[in-house]
């Protein structure tokens, strides 16, 4: 069974930032049709969401990639197990991920959709947690920053693929 310490965002937390994300992303996006790629598997709860609260066109598809080393610690190396079917040619392209850590795996993400020449690029990410980022990354829209180092389950995130299906974010010990 998976144990959860503390919850760090409630589903109605969860709610209301979708939605002021989805009303920033339609705005900022006003008149255009956005890309929104989803990262697999994480990314697959939150993307349902924040599309459904955005207002223009979007087209999704989604990307699996994910690192080498074990449950809870990236050594950085990160391979692609399924790409896009789209092609981002000239398109505006928004990134959807669950949490960006190390930052490594989206620094890879970057530089490969970069080399396809989007009209643009840019990142969501539900969660931020810069405490052991180790290469420089700009993300345009967070939903939430977490200051700690704790591994947290819920909305998407797993421990050994389980509590993906939480409807909030806690820490798992
Ligand atoms: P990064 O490359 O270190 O930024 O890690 C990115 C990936 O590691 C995310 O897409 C998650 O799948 C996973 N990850 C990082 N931190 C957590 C966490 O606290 N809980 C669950 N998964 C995490
Ligand atoms: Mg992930």
């Amino acid at each position: 069974m998976l144990q959860i310490s503390e919850i760090l965002c409630t589903e109605e937390m969860i709610k209301t930032r979708v939605r002021q994300l989805g009303e920033q992303i339609s705005k900022d996006y006003e008149g255009k049709t956005l890309y929104v790629i989803g990262i697999l598997k994480g990314a697959a709860i939150f993307m349902a969401d924040l599309v459904r609260e955005i207002q223009i066109p979007v087209k999704i598809d989604y990307m699996s990639v994910s690192s080498y080393g074990n449950a809870t610690h990236s050594s950085g190396a990160v391979r692609t197990y399924r790409d896009l079917d789209m092609d981002i040619n000239g398109q505006h392209v928004l990134v959807v991920e669950d949490i960006v850590d190390t930052g490594l795996t989206m620094d890879f993400l970057k530089n490969s959709l970069y080399l396809r020449h989007p009209a643009s690029l840019k990142v969501c990410a539900f969660l931020d947690k810069p405490a052991k980022r180790k290469i420089h990354l700009e993300i345009e829209y967070t939903g939430y920053t977490y200051s700690g180092e704790d591994f947290l389950v819920g909305y998407g995130l797993d421990a050994a693929e389980e509590g993906r299906n939480l409807p909030y974010i806690g820490t798992f010990k």
